[in-house]
């Protein structure tokens, strides 16, 4: 593989900054300085060190992201701006794509990954990956309300949902809910199937990740080393 390659896959520098710091010394290949990186590299093999910190070679990357209002879930869009516009550029392009969808004004965990296989798992809908939402909605949901909700109600093309759970604060108008299934819009059409309306939703939970507290909206980090064992662990079921 080309180490401009190498260091663009493992979202270490563009291509282009990876000329650029090549030609200034900056990197080495197996201790040796490399002005080319043009070159090619054996990247199970060779040690390649950039400004001094050793690259390690993860051909999986993922991503938490935490998701502000008006980005779409998308890699592309004509008209408005996507989640991948958060990331730095050496992460635009090196195939990363959102894991799920969230809608436009829904904040909070997302996952970002160029693992398409482990996408392609973790979307299914045989794999049931729970998610949980904070919510808040318009008018109070009532003991009857919260047992449909939770048995199942039809949505959008006469779709009945699986059961669901939900936590339902003090005020009766936020709590946290949890569905194992992804449909376009889905809590949304659920809170509307009893006749209420949802005014925020932010997603807490996708499987075994927890949205980090820590992050801002906006902000991102790589999953930890924990964090990707459980997501991959939890894959292989
Ligand atoms: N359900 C919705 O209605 N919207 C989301 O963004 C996610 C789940």
């Amino acid at each position: 593989m080309r180490l401009d390659k190498f260091l663009s896959v493992t979202a270490t520098a563009t291509r282009s900054e990876a000329g650029k710091a090549a030609r200034n010394g900056k990197i080495t290949v197996n201790g040796i300085p490399c002005k080319n990186a043009s070159v090619h590299i054996d990247p199970e093999k060779d040690a390649v060190e950039y400004c001094g910190e050793l690259v390690a070679y993860s051909k999986n990357i993922y991503i938490m992201l935490n998701k502000p209002q008006g980005y779409v879930s998308a890699t592309e869009d004509g008209k408005d701006k996507t989640v991948i516009e958060l990331l730095p550029e050496k992460l635009r392009d090196i195939g990363l794509f959102p894991c799920g969808r969230l809608d436009k004004n829904t904040v909070g965990l997302m996952l970002l990954t160029n693992n398409g296989e482990l996408g392609h798992k973790l979307l299914a809908p045989k794999s049931h990956v729970s998610k949980t939402y904070g919510f808040k909605c318009e008018n109070i949901l009532s003991d009857d309300d919260v047992a449909k909700l939770e048995s199942g109600v039809y949505i959008a093309g006469g779709y009945l949902t699986k059961p669901a759970k939900i936590k339902l604060s003090p005020s009766r108008t936020e709590g946290e809910i949890t569905i194992t299934e992804g449909k376009y819009h889905q809590i949304k059409l659920m809170l509307e199937a009893v006749k209420n309306k949802i005014t925020e939703l932010e997603r807490l939970s996708f499987g075994p990740l927890v949205k980090d507290e820590k992050l801002q909206r906006g902000e991102w980090r790589y999953l930890t080393e924990l964090e990707t064992e459980m997501l991959e662990k939890h894959c292989q079921k």
